[in-house]
């Protein structure tokens, strides 16, 4: 049966006619299986006792969230259920596998090259260092779900080859080969849109939502060891975070973090 995932009310826009069918049309969802078809416009309109206006509008809300897809001349289908990407330090292939899916890897490009300004920045390494640069699709079950921009300093990882990276998780290689075990990162998220390059390797339109993941990670020494830029999918990815109660922090604590008593803000010191 399809689990769509549904927003954390479980409901989309306050209550308008198109929410309310949006809502019974999520519900029908619910009880088909992903790939089944869903009833005609005009048997919708009939079902739900609404105009055709407003069941296109909730279809086209759909369609945009990822929940259905349209297939010109066929009819609008039950889309696969968006993964839901917790934030975490996993990598793709563990993430995968924990979903009960297959991961792979297709290695689109790896070469060595000096770091540069910027990407030497990130490493914490100098403008000349040799770094290899790898791009790699990722695909679960078959299915492209991302690209992949690894760069990592070529004197931490000698011999990585592309056919590796297609047969292997980066973060076992490391690991296994090259005794480097990750344990902390930063990682920063932002929404964007798929290039004419990206959306032809991912296989979706141009201009599709999607999420840019750039994650830097360290090692058990507090060494730099990658730079990833990512581009994930916005219909097959949705966010997901733990929201825990925090203890209230001491105010001495605030102070030392720059807390502006005033204005309740917090301000860089
Ligand atoms: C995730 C992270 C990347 C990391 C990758 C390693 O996708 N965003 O920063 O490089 O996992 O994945 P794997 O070990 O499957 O190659």
């Amino acid at each position: 049966m399809a689990t769509n995932e549904k927003t954390a009310s479980g409901t989309s826009r306050p209550g308008t006619k198109q929410s309310e069918t949006r809502n019974s049309v999520l519900d029908l969802i619910e009880q088909l299986d992903v790939g089944a078809a869903i009833p005609s416009e005009r048997q919708l309109c009939h079902n739900l006792g609404v105009s055709r206006l407003t069941v296109r509008a909730a279809l086209d809300d759909l369609v945009r969230d990822g929940m259905l897809v349209r297939r010109h001349g066929s009819g609008t289908f039950v889309s696969e259920p968006k993964i839901a990407q917790e934030l975490t330090m996993t990598s793709f292939t563990e993430d995968m596998r924990r979903r009960g899916m297959v991961p792979g890897s297709r290695t689109l490009d790896l070469r060595v090259t000096p770091a540069g300004a910027h990407v030497g920045r990130l490493l914490h390494v100098s403008p000349s260092e040799p770094v290899v640069i790898i791009s790699r699709v990722r695909l679960a079950d078959h299915e492209t779900m991302a690209i992949e921009t690894l760069h990592v300093r070529a004197a931490l990882v000698p011999g990585l080859s592309a056919a590796d990276l297609e047969s292997h998780s980066f973060y076992t290689l490391l690991s296994d080969r090259y005794g480097i075990d990750i344990v902390g990162g930063l990682q920063t998220i932002e929404p964007t849109v798929t290039n004419e390059e990206e959306s032809e390797l991912l296989g979706v339109p141009l201009h599709s939502p999607a999420f840019l993941f750039e994650r830097v990670t360290r090692s058990e020494s507090g060494e730099i060891v990658e730079f990833v830029h990512s581009i994930y999918r916005g219909d097959r990815y949705r966010l997901v975070t733990d929201l825990s109660a925090q203890p209230l922090p001491h105010r001495p604590a605030l102070a030392a973090a720059g807390h502006n008593q005033r204005d309740g803000r917090d301000h860089p010191s």
